[in-house]
């Protein structure tokens, strides 16, 4: 009775505990955040001798604005930290459309260039991605998280399915231990607490007999045996 009770319970909470698991681990295994490292530009596209006003943009995001960039032919390295870092970040496999631009006020922004940025994109061991286009700029990424992420990527074709199937694999694993302890836990309290419950009724019982016994001797007259001879 009380076994068949148990079960959908300790089933219930494993679901629940996997749920739980299941919506926070995507987001914990596979966000990578992507850095400029360095950049330089070859041109500007203003017809006056004005500063540009460079910015990195993906489709759908804030654009940044790289603040520091003003001069064509200089050489920009950044630390990571800088106030307007990171530039983005990338979830899995999925590639971003990014690009560079430089900001118009007059007409629309023109364009240094614009690519599809991808965690396999960043394939050094150090997590570093240069892209370079002739006679407009030449900008180094940085994304260490990037060379595990797109790693399965790299190897095959299918690419997408290689480091989702990777992440799937470990978060059912990890469900199926999670369950499995919370199972075997329960069990083992189940089962203490049976053998406990056996021994307390067995001793209730032993008492109880105990008790009838003198209630019997009571009642017949008879006292204890010393009485009687
Ligand atoms: C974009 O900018 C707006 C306004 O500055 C801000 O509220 C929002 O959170 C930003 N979005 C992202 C994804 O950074
Ligand atoms: C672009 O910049 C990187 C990093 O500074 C450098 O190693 C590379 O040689 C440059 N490429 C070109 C074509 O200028």
């Amino acid at each position: 009775m009380m076994r068949r009770l148990l079960r959908p319970r300790v089933l219930c909470v494993s679901l629940l505990i996997c749920s739980i698991l299941l919506s926070y681990f995507p987001a914990l295994i596979s966000a990578a955040v992507v850095t400029l490292d360095s950049i330089e530009i070859f041109r500007t596209h203003e017809w006056l001798p004005s500063k540009p006003r460079v910015y990195f943009q993906c489709k759908g995001e804030n654009a940044t604005v790289l603040p520091d960039v003003k001069e064509k032919h200089v050489f920009y390295a950044f630390k990571g930290e800088e106030s307007w870092q990171p530039l983005t970040e990338l979830q899995d496999t999925k590639c971003k459309r990014c690009g560079l631009y430089e900001e118009d006020t007059f007409k629309s922004d023109d364009v240094f260039d614009e690519w599809e940025l991808c965690a396999s994109d960043f394939t050094e061991s150090d997590g570093k991605y240069v892209h370079f286009k002739d006679r407009e700029l030449n900008a180094t990424f940085l994304c260490p998280d990037c060379v595990q992420l797109g790693s399965g990527a790299n190897h095959s074709s299918k690419s997408n399915n290689g480091s989702n199937g990777m992440h799937w694999a470990l978060i059912v694993i990890i469900c199926a231990s999670v369950s499995f302890v919370v199972v075997a836990g329960s069990v083992t309290a189940y089962k203490y607490w049976q053998k406990r419950k056996r021994q307390q009724e067995q001793a209730r019982f032993l008492k109880l007999f105990e008790e009838g016994d003198d209630d019997i001797e009571d009642e017949l007259g008879i006292g204890p045996l010393s009485h009687t001879v």
